[in-house]
């Protein structure tokens, strides 16, 4: 298993180029299915959840190859309508077949996901809003086993904020017959990402990015070009590193107004940020003031910036409150950065971190995700060297991390 070295102390300076979001590109690979024709992508990042979703899309029929840049996306010719248990347990986002299937095929096997890390993350909301566009859906030995002849406009309120349920259901809506109405809507600019794709390939998506969306169904999609969105959580953990580790980053090829809220939050802590249309730039000299954060959904501080922002908040001057109001585990980086000395007590959904001058260098473990992305920044913070381990989690949803790093100063070496 993979790990990496990180010597800490040391300022970061440079410029990266972000890449293409993993959260706009998941579901934009599986609207692919929708259209028997070619879908071409660019800006689709090279993580292990796009190979993981492509190697379910081969499964079901989806012929994909690389023109240059271009990932072109051929599903024409489908092949099966089932997401098998052994692919769909290593990545939950493979849910997001199950709408397009039942939409192009009339239906759909897909594995219940299982939960994760984070937490239950159950998919009640997507087969709730596809049976109120009249799938019959039962779950069987696992398996959500759904049918549509052919899927009706519907008016849908989510519990709650879903963003893979919102996207689900959108994806499902472009080819029922008639209109649907989410209401309840994830805002999420991924969610407005998929749509804009959805729009280019003949549906006829309007209000996303607001919490009331309206799907109105056509007869069949066909291909279209995309290119992805850049990656504001990618963008978002670069500038806490820099923010904790000190110095002068700039990010090339992102939208600021995409992470308002964490830039907020940033620049509270004392960082300089100036933003164009599509680069950042974050100047930090000196340590960061101790700022609270709660997450919720966008427009709010995001849940898969918590962690990073934790990091900056361990060795922050002062005391603050990190409350996590999303999922109900997502907390587990913080017995690692105590391993770091991070002074960190949790209380129920919400952590008291209070700063400390410095952390040492230790051996930690991934265990998500984004909790390993806090790692990493807590790590370059710290005295001595770091080794993280279980970093398979960080090559899910980083691509190239200790390049981007290295051309940013900081010693980071992969021990394979
Ligand atoms: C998406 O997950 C993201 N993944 C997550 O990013 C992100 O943390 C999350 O949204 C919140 O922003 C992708 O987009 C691929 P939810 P998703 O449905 O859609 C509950 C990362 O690090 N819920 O918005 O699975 C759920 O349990 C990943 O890149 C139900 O109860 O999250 C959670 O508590 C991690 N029933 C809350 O809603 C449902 O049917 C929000 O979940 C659906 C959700």
């Amino acid at each position: 298993m993979d790990k990496l070295r990180i010597a800490g102390g040391r300022a970061l300076a440079g410029e990266i180029q972000v890449s293409g979001a993993k959260n706009a590109a998941l579901p934009i690979l599986c609207a692919a299915l929708l259209a028997a024709d070619t879908l071409e992508l660019s800006r689709v990042p090279v993580l292990q959840d796009v190979r993981t979703m492509l190697r379910l899309l081969r499964q079901l029929g989806v012929r994909d190859t690389r023109e240059g840049e271009a990932l072109l996306l051929d599903a024409r010719a489908l092949t099966s309508h089932e997401a098998p248990y052994d692919l769909v347990k290593t990545m939950r986002a493979s849910i997001l077949v199950l709408g397009p299937l039942l939409a192009r095929l009339g239906e759909a096997r897909v594995s219940l996901p299982g939960g994760c890390a984070i937490g239950a993350r159950p998919v009640d909301q997507h087969i709730k809003g596809l049976q109120a566009m009249g799938a019959q859906i039962s779950i069987e030995h696992g398996y959500v086993v759904a049918k549509a002849a052919r899927l009706r406009g519907a008016r849908i309120v989510t519990d709650m904020v879903t963003v893979t349920g919102t996207e689900n259901l959108m994806m499902a809506a472009t080819l029922a017959s008639g209109t649907t109405l989410i209401e309840n809507a994830a805002r999420e600019p991924e969610v407005v990402d998929l749509a804009q794709a959805l729009n280019a390939m003949g549906a006829r998506v309007s209000g996303a990015g607001t919490d009331r969306i309206e799907i109105e169904g056509v007869q069949a999609l066909h291909g279209a070009r995309h290119a992805v969105m850049a990656d504001r959580i990618e963008a978002g953990t670069f500038l806490c590193a820099a923010a904790a580790a000190g110095g002068d980053v700039v990010l090339r090829g992102v939208a600021s107004v995409t992470l308002d809220a964490t830039l907020e939050k940033l620049r509270a802590t004392g960082a300089q940020i100036e933003a164009g249309d599509d680069w950042l730039r974050l100047v930090m000299a000196g340590r960061p003031r101790a700022v609270s954060v709660r997450t919720a959904p966008f427009p709010g501080f995001a849940t898969d910036m918590q962690a990073q922002f934790m990091a900056v908040d361990a060795i922050a001057s002062g005391t603050a409150t990190i409350t996590e109001t999303i999922f109900e585990n997502r907390f587990m980086h913080v017995l690692e950065m105590q391993r770091l000395g991070a002074d960190i007590t949790i209380e129920g959904n919400t952590a008291v971190v209070r700063g400390v001058e410095r952390l040492s260098g230790a051996t930690v473990m991934a265990t998500d995700l984004r909790a390993s992305a806090g790692l990493v920044i807590a790590a370059l913070v710290a005295e001595g060297e770091t080794i993280i381990d279980r970093i398979y989690h960080l090559d899910r949803g980083y691509e190239g991390i200790e390049a981007k790093l290295g051309a940013l100063g900081a010693a980071v070496e992969r021990l394979r």
